[in-house]
């Protein structure tokens, strides 16, 4: 099980245990996070579950896809550096403690 804190725009930190294995889109709904849709349900679609991943956490999820990368450019708010799409990131041990910052549109 790995812990996701996910910080709205005011500043609202949201502290939920992700099911293991499970996206943190998921993790999200799961745990009624506002600030996440995930309209198309993780089928990478939508860029519903747009994320900006906080500090070093960034360097230890995956290389970002073709796919991913792509929907990026279709976000409601302006994706950054350190943009993902929430539904790509898988809740393992080795992120235990992750903290997703909210964007203010999605
Ligand atoms: S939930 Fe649709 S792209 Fe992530």
């Amino acid at each position: 099980m790995a812990q996701v804190v996910f910080v709205a725009p005011d500043g609202t930190r949201h502290e939920v245990d992700a099911t293991k294995d499970s996206s943190a889109m998921n993790a999200a709904l799961d745990n009624l996070v506002p600030g996440i849709l995930g309209e198309c349900g993780g089928e990478l679609s939508c860029a519903t579950c747009h994320v900006f991943v906080q500090g070093e956490w960034d360097s230890v999820l995956p290389v970002i896809s073709p796919e991913e990368d792509a929907l990026l450019e279709a976000t409601a708010t302006e994706r950054a550096k350190n943009s993902r799409l929430a539904c790509q990131i898988v809740c393992r041990a080795d992120i235990d403690g992750i903290v997703l910052q909210l964007p203010a549109d999605q």
